[in-house]
């Protein structure tokens, strides 16, 4: 590893010119864990350390990731984008997941996706109804209202924050193409009821998993069960890609 008070900054040309692209690379990024050494944030340990409720917590192989793709000079999506869809579609066990600039531009792919002519008589049309919650994140609601639809909005349960499942039935009609909710700052609605409720009626389940990232339900990823999932990769979530979202199908 180098060591980043001998690694000579002046004259840099004989050194660096010396070695290899990859060579350099790799003293870059050697030099990225002396910085963090240096800034004394290398590791976090688990149990040990302060861990914020709602922030970033960034360590020595984040800033080597980050360095790594600045180096590569390509600024679009590309292989480290390509590699992340690929394992959140597989952790999900779906066909694909798409990353999107935001968790709520997720929401609103998931949703408008449901809208395609190519779902024929499922698709879902202007002033058809989606379940939805009252007291939930106002971009879970926007993509039904941005898609001419009608939310129908359920209480919470009080003990999760959580959909009241008790009061499904009342909230549907013949117009009623779709739920679409949250699991709550991390807790898992009741997946079972709200999937079986789904399937019984032909409704589309769009799980905003934004705030609920690796939970589980009855043993299974949260984002399993629906048509599609959406994360959001904000600093404030589970895991963060500084600003993004993902839609998995
Ligand atoms: C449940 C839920 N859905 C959607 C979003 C939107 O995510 P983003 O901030 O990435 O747009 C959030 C953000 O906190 C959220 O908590």
């Amino acid at each position: 590893m180098a060591n980043i008070k001998n690694f000579a900054v002046t004259p840099v040309k004989k050194e660096i010119y010396t070695d290899n692209l990859e060579q350099i690379r790799n003293k870059i990024l050697d030099l990225c864990e002396d910085y963090m050494v240096e800034r004394g944030d290398q590791y976090i340990i688990p149990g040990q350390d302060f861990i914020p409720a709602s922030s970033k917590v960034l360590d020595s192989s984040d800033l080597k990731a980050l360095v790594e793709s600045s180096l590569d000079l390509w600024l679009t999506s590309g292989r480290f984008s390509e590699k992340f869809e690929k394992e959140l579609a597989k952790k999900f066990g779906s066909k694909k997941s798409i990353l999107t600039v935001s968790g709520s531009a997720a929401n609103l792919l998931a949703f408008s996706s449901l809208t395609s002519p190519m779902l024929k008589e499922r698709r879902i049309r202007p002033g058809d109804e989606v379940i939805t919650v009252a007291a939930g994140f106002p971009t879970t609601v926007f993509p039904i209202v941005q898609n001419n639809c009608i939310p129908v909005f359920l209480d919470v349960s009080l003990e999760d924050y959580n959909i009241k499942v008790e009061d499904l039935e009342k909230a549907l009609s013949p117009k009623t193409k779709a739920v679409m909710i949250a699991h709550t700052v991390g807790n898992p609605f009741n997946l079972e009821k709200v999937s079986a409720f789904c399937k019984k009626n032909n409704l589309f389940l769009v799980e905003d998993c934004c705030d609920a990232f690796g939970a589980k339900f009855d043993g299974n990823h949260v984002g399993s069960y629906g048509d599609f999932a959406t994360m959001s990769f904000y600093p404030a979530h589970h895991i963060t890609a500084g600003e993004g979202g993902s839609s998995i199908h």
